[in-house]
């Protein structure tokens, strides 16, 4: 038996009758690309995450190039990240000339600590990318009185943490809705994912918002006159009309990811296995959605081959931190100069993780885990 790390099909078996009726109102409509339907994507995505703007574009990476495009970020600025990410974070900086500058992270969440950012705002810092790693939002309160005073602006990476949010103050925030722009990827594998590439920019501004839909447009606000040079990410209506069915689902299978999260704790305590792993923590007003469950573990990549050798998949998020990449050698960085990002390279392990995991798989995996510890 193979546990995958996740399972697509089982998730399709689950909405397949409403995406095909989703497709056959596509089909019949003809209209392919933006449109009633993504229009309509757009407006209930917004209302659920509590922005005034969502503006579907083609991919994640696109939806972070075109906010930092929308802020006029170029040569000369610099722009603050993690070093722990995906390497779309980052390369969006680099691609419009700007520098990239890296503020390490946090050992416990894996998100970019806030007082790291703070040391690394100078007076050329024109915006800030935090990523809510893994479906866990960071600790955004901490940074957004001096982002707003030293005249930072904030583009949040949200391409893992569709539905999570964080309280502060009483009133529940979640991510893309800290007041600047919120960039979602809708990767197949998302936790809310389309079938095909798919991304969008949240914003709260009706400027920003009429410049993100004149930028994924060639940068044409009327067909054939460009004001400026944009991009080609536009979002099609058939991955539009799937992601307004998997968004009708999204609270549920949350809830399902997490309490798949809380039985892999349980099993970890029962098995006394906190000493080689240690499990993800959900920091205080977080509502992790668990889009990777991500331990810790002693002799990583040994545990890995051994659970690949019983038909567990794991995945490594991420093997080589982003300022050692050989891409982004000219940013100046070495190694040592992120410390925690490049341990959790070395000691990281994504389980199996999506809301169809069954509790006996995860007794599975655990058991193997325990059995590769003689626990
Ligand atoms: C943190 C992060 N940022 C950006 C992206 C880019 O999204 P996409 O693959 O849709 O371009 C991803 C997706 O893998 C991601 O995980």
């Amino acid at each position: 038996m193979t546990i995958p790390s996740f399972d697509l099909k089982r998730n399709y078996a689950r909405v397949e009758g409403e995406i095909k009726e989703a497709m056959e109102r596509i089909l019949a409509s003809q209209h392919f690309v933006l449109g009633p339907e993504v229009a309509a994507f757009e407006s209930e995505a917004a209302a659920y995450l509590e922005t005034p703007h969502a503006i579907g574009c083609a991919s994640g990476s696109d939806a972070l190039l075109l906010a930092l495009m929308a802020l006029g970020v170029g040569p000369g600025d610099e722009v603050i990240t993690t070093p722990f990410s995906f390497f779309a974070t980052a390369s969006c900086v680099s691609r419009l000339g700007a520098k990239l500058i890296f503020a390490d992270v946090e050992p416990d969440s894996y998100n970019i600590s806030m007082e790291r950012v703070a040391d690394a705002i100078t007076p050329r810092t024109k915006a800030f990318i935090p990523v809510h790693l893994f479906g866990q939002l960071c600790e955004m309160e901490k940074i957004t009185g001096m982002l707003e005073e030293k005249n930072v602006a904030l583009a949040e990476d949200c391409a893992q943490s569709f539905g999570a949010h964080r309280t502060h103050d009483g009133k529940i925030l979640r991510g893309g809705a800290w007041g600047g722009f919120g960039c979602f990827s809708f990767f197949p594998t998302k936790n809310l994912g389309a079938y095909g590439d798919a991304g969008m920019v949240t914003c709260f501004k009706d400027s920003d918002a009429k410049e993100l839909s004149r930028l994924r447009v060639h940068g044409a606000s009327d067909t054939y006159f460009h004001e400026e040079v944009g991009l080609n990410s536009r979002l099609d209506a058939m991955q539009a009309a799937i992601l307004r069915v998997r968004l009708r689902k999204i609270e549920t299978w949350t809830e399902e990811r997490r309490e798949a999260a809380r039985r892999y704790g349980l099993l970890f305590a029962e098995r006394s296995l906190c000493d080689e792993i240690i499990p993800p923590a959900e920091t205080p007003g977080n509502r992790h959605t668990y889009h990777q469950y991500v331990v810790r573990a002693r002799r990583r990549d040994e545990l890995q081959k051994f659970l690949a050798e019983r038909g567990i998949v794991t995945r490594i998020y991420y093997p080589l931190s982003l300022h050692m990449q050989p891409c982004f050698a000219s940013s100046g960085y070495k190694k040592g100069d992120m410390p925690v990002s490049e341990a959790l390279c070395d000691e990281v392990l994504a389980l199996p993780m999506f809301p169809e995991l069954l509790p006996e798989e995860q007794e599975e995996v655990v058991s193997a885990i325990a059995e590769f510890y003689k626990k």
